[in-house]
């Protein structure tokens, strides 16, 4: 299944760098109740390897949202599933897959800062600046990557591939004419 793809970041990298962010997260919110929040279905590994290196109490939520560009060219954020409890007056930090874009993670940020939340971070395993077509940036970046269709460590290509350990870029081929 995985014979055409390259890695672009090892199991090991993204390990390594996942500590650090845990550490940085550890440091930043020490005393603090902090929610989570995973944005589905992309996040989902990064998630649970992060939250696992966390030693401050959390409470996890998982949001299902996709953004759509429609004609408008900001286009419109469609969820389809949000939070079960409000988050009003909590710590919350958003964990991304990756930042293309940026419209998701623009339109996921004014959905939660209506909802006033006591602080707001974005997290995010990827990032490809090449692509932002919005002045989103994120807090933390994992990895800064080029302009590549990515997939592994719960990122997809037609729902495939969301298991490889790694992140790798898959190998078109050329066709001989
Ligand atoms: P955007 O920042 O709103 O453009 O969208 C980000 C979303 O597009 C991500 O959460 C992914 O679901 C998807 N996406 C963008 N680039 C890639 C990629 O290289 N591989 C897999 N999914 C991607
Ligand atoms: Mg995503």
């Amino acid at each position: 299944m995985s014979e055409n793809i390259s890695v672009l970041i090892s199991e090991e990298k993204i390990k390594n760098r996942i500590h650090e962010i845990a550490m940085q997260l550890n440091e930043k919110y020490k005393g603090e109740k902090v929610t989570i929040v995973c944005t589905l279905k992309g996040a989902f590994v990064f998630t649970a390897d992060l939250v696992r290196e966390l030693d401050i109490d959390i409470r996890m939520e998982f949001i299902s949202a996709s953004s759509y560009k429609g004609t408008e060219s900001t286009g419109t954020l469609v969820m389809k599933q949000s939070v079960d409890k409000p988050i009003t007056n909590e710590n919350v930090i958003v964990v991304e897959d990756i930042l293309d874009t940026g419209r998701t993670l623009k339109h996921l940020s004014e959905y939660f800062k209506k909802q006033q939340p006591k602080s707001l971070m974005f997290v995010t395993l990827l990032d490809k600046p090449d692509r932002r077509v919005t002045d989103i940036q994120c807090d933390i970046v994992g990895f800064t990557i080029p302009d590549k269709f990515v997939v592994g460590y719960g990122l997809d290509y037609d729902q495939q591939y969301r298991n490889l350990p790694y992140i790798g870029v898959i190998n078109v081929q050329q066709e001989v004419k």
